[in-house]
């Protein structure tokens, strides 16, 4: 299968950033600079209270939305939390497993897992972070940390729903709130190959090439192209950078210009 037969997702990760209102102006700047592209997704995760404004107003050929969590149950008495039943309607995507969510939040491997299974049921893609710590990576258990993390959280998914799963290789050592130190393309690359062989051994040689995996950590609109060049990586999750809409539409830029010369 060519490379080609997946899509370019540029994922913007808000974080816990931007009141509605100025949520509604970055994707207001973002619009007048972002072209629409086939072929390259662009995917917004404000924070919760504004997917539903953002729904209404935002141009859907432009923009997918994605929340940024949500809560493994349909219903009941979980005070606080939101389901992806509830999200069902409003959102495309929903980031699992973020390292900001293990790590500040306790979320274990199982939740992880129940989260995934929880999007796939209710028809929301789950773009699930996997990476190792740097005490891991200095450890030498990183390899250790992806196969546990990706096996667990595929445990409970069929190789028909894997179609909707999206991987992101996130080593927590190189988000900018993190460590922020900026991974070489060598290492994103060995990774990536790990895990996508981890899902030739889960679901075949097929479903390996088909499952899309994107990069995330430090991504900004100098480095993306690096992130973007190496085999095997369909995109990008970012964070900083996609607070700013001069960065995060040259980041946009950068995957459409890399995209059309390689359909050229
Ligand atoms: P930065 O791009 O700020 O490192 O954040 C990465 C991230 O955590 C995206 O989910």
């Amino acid at each position: 299968m060519n490379h080609l037969e997946r899509k370019t997702l540029i994922v913007g990760n808000w974080k816990m950033h931007l009141s509605v209102h100025q949520s509604s102006l970055l994707v207001h700047r973002l619009t007048e600079r972002i072209k629409v592209h086939r072929n390259v997704e662009v995917i917004l995760a404000p924070s919760m209270l504004a997917l539903q404004p953002l729904s209404l107003e935002m141009d859907h050929r432009r923009f997918q939305l994605c929340a940024q969590d949500a809560y493994p149950k349909d219903e009941g008495g979980y005070t606080g939390e939101v389901s992806f039943a509830m999200l069902g309607s409003l959102v495309q995507y929903c980031i699992v497993g973020h390292s900001a969510r293990r790590i500040y939040f306790g979320e274990t491997l199982e939740m992880v897992r129940d989260k995934v299974e929880a999007a796939v049921r209710n028809g929301i893609s789950p773009i699930v972070c996997i990476g190792e710590t740097k005490q891991d990576r200095d450890a030498g258990q990183s390899r250790q940390v992806i196969h546990d993390q990706l096996t667990t959280a595929l445990m409970n998914v069929t190789s028909r729903d894997l179609e909707k799963v999206v991987l992101v290789y996130e080593p927590v050592w190189a988000i900018s709130t993190f460590d922020g130190i900026i991974a070489k393309p060598d290492d994103v690359a060995k990774a990536v190959a790990y895990m996508r062989m981890q899902v030739r051994e889960l679901y075949g040689e097929r479903a390996a090439e088909k499952v899309s995996v994107l990069y995330g950590g430090s991504v900004n609109e100098h480095d993306v192209r690096s992130y973007l060049e190496v085999p095997g990586v369909d995109g990008a999750l970012v964070g900083a950078a996609s607070l700013n809409y001069h960065q995060f539409a040259a980041i946009v830029d950068e995957a459409y210009r890399i995209r059309i010369k390689a359909e050229a």
